[in-house]
Formats: structure tokens, C-alpha cells, sequence
């Protein structure tokens, strides 16, 4: 249950909320009303601002517009720059239930049966495991096709707990537990260690989706909770990038909260699960 102690020392009224959340919106893509409840975002905004000792909602917003890493700051109160397996699940379901179905409907044709996915700014694992599981049992009985799954981060350090691929246990609010029994091992330190057939179906490397080139001939590229790092301008160019490295017919998936722009590069496949594919 939340908690709905107001926050002595800050002025901001529920009024005042809007403007930020609307400056937000706009100038961020983040749509924060369409994931949190408008209380949390209120309470959490009053926690920020009193730490950075700004009182005043427009003195905030002019905070944002000249220190980027403070908006960055204000997501992790939000905690926005978490990870977990099968996050948001019905974007995975959908995953399972139609796209992946229909790439291997367009490959069932070609010699080379590859499905090939990148996970951009795939943090410390858990989205492109997640994928790879749902693509290893998907592939189960179809033994002429391979899965190339590339996994990309700013973050060095996220990519080596990615390599090391141990999990807690609150890693799997969204998983069932056959698949836990049929991947996952516990450790004696009380992790639980990813089976090699599934790591093994996953490279990382390093990628900053900003200056480096994208990955190329990918069907299905997830790129969720990301794009809430970036201006507008950077999300233009890395959805110009996901164009390029991506297939006809390719798909993007992004997170709950972000917006596309450029409707021109993709259309919308599921409004709700955020799933576009190139135009
Ligand atoms: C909140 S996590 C998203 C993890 C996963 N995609 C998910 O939705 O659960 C955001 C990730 O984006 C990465 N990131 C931020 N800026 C980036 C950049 N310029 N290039 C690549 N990755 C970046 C961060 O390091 C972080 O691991």
C-alpha cells in the first residue's frame, strides 16, 4: 500500500504536477501517467525535489533542462531503470504468441533458418535471457532452425552480471516455475545460476546506442526502457538506427511508457504492447 504522508518542506501542489509531467511528455517521449499512478509519481517528485533542496515545480523543470543526468536521477526514484525476466509479460506473450510465429513463417522458405534479435540496452540480462527462452522452447521441435540473440549495453559493468547470468529470486516475479526448474539452478550462495543452453544463445557486447553503429539483418529488435534516457533528438537518431538494422518486415518493440517518433520509419503493430515494424 502506498504511503500518503505528504513530505514536509515541499511546495509542490497536485496542480503543479501537470506542467512537469506534461514537459515530461513532450520533451522526453515518457509518458509516466500511462505505467504510474498519479500519486506515486506526485510523492516520488516531492522525495526529489527535497533532496536536491528545489522547492518550486518550474525551478525543477529548468533543473531537468540543464542537467541532463538529473532526469536520469529522477527515473531512479522512480526506479524505471530496473530489469526483471518476462517484464511486463504480455509484451513476452506477445512475443511467443505472434511474432515469432510469424518470423518463422517468412524463413520456413530459406536455406538458412536464422532468427536473429538484439536486445538494446538489455542492462544486466534478464530481457534477452527471457527471449531466449521463449525462443528455445518455441524452437523445440524445429531443429533446421538457429537463434542469434545480441544483447548490447552502455554499461560494462551490467554486461559482466549479464555473462555471469546468477539471478535472486526477485528476478522472477513474472516467471513460471517450470521454467526456473527447467533453466535455473540454485546456487549455494542462494542464486540461481542460468543453464549454459540458454546463455550460450546470447552475445553481449558493448554498444553505446548513441555513437556506434547498430547491429545489422536483425528481425526483431527490443528496446525498452531505454529511450527514457534520451532526448528527442537522440531517440530520432536511434530510431533511424533500429530502421536501418532491421530486416523488411522487422519488428521493434519498446517499453510501456515511451512514444515513438518518426511514424514515417515504423507502423504500429499492438498500440498496447508498444510493437511497431518497419515501414
Ligand atoms: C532500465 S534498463 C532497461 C533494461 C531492459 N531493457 C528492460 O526493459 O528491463 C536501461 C538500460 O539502458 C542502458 N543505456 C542507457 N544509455 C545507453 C546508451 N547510450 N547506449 C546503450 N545503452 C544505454 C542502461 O545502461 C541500462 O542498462
Amino acid at each position: 500500500m502506498e504511503e500518503q504522508r505528504p513530505v514536509i518542506g515541499t511546495e509542490i501542489k497536485e496542480s503543479d504536477l501537470d506542467k512537469v509531467l506534461e514537459y515530461i511528455r513532450i520533451e522526453r517521449g515518457v509518458d509516466l501517467l500511462s505505467s504510474y499512478r498519479r500519486n506515486f509519481v506526485l510523492r516520488r517528485l516531492r522525495i526529489r525535489m527535497r533532496e536536491v533542496k528545489v522547492l518550486d515545480f518550474a525551478k525543477y523543470i529548468s533543473l531537468i533542462e540543464n542537467n541532463p543526468e538529473e532526469f536520469n536521477n529522477f527515473l531512479d526514484v522512480l526506479s524505471v531503470n530496473v530489469t526483471e525476466f518476462f517484464r511486463d509479460r504480455g509484451v513476452f506473450d506477445f512475443f511467443r504468441d505472434i511474432i515469432l510465429p510469424d518470423l518463422i513463417k517468412n524463413k520456413e522458405g530459406y536455406k538458412e533458418k536464422v532468427i536473429r534479435i538484439w536486445s538494446a540496452g538489455c542492462a544486466s540480462g534478464q530481457e534477452p535471457y527471457s527471449l531466449a527462452i521463449i525462443i528455445k522452447e518455441a524452437l523445440a521441435d524445429k531443429k533446421d532452425f538457429l537463434a542469434r540473440i545480441t544483447a548490447s549495453d552502455i554499461d560494462s559493468e551490467a554486461l559482466e552480471r549479464a555473462k555471469k547470468a546468477e539471478y535472486s529470486i526477485n528476478d522472477f516475479k513474472e516467471m513460471d516455475n517450470k521454467i526456473i526448474e527447467k533453466y535455473f539452478t540454485l546456487s549455494y550462495n542462494e542464486s540461481y545460476k542460468l543453464s549454459n543452453e540458454i546463455r550460450n544463445m546470447v552475445l553481449f557486447r558493448r554498444n553505446n546506442l548513441i555513437s556506434d553503429p547498430p547491429v545489422h539483418f536483425i528481425d526483431a529488435i527490443f528496446c525498452r526502457n531505454v529511450m527514457i534516457y534520451f532526448k528527442r533528438e537522440q531517440q530520432d537518431l536511434i530510431f533511424h538506427k533500429f530502421n536501418q538494422a532491421l530486416d523488411r518486415g522487422g519488428y521493434l518493440v519498446i517499453g510501456k511508457t515511451e512514444t515513438i517518433w518518426g511514424k514515417d520509419l515504423f507502423t504500429s503493430v499492438n498500440a498496447q504492447q508498444k510493437v511497431y515494424q518497419k515501414s
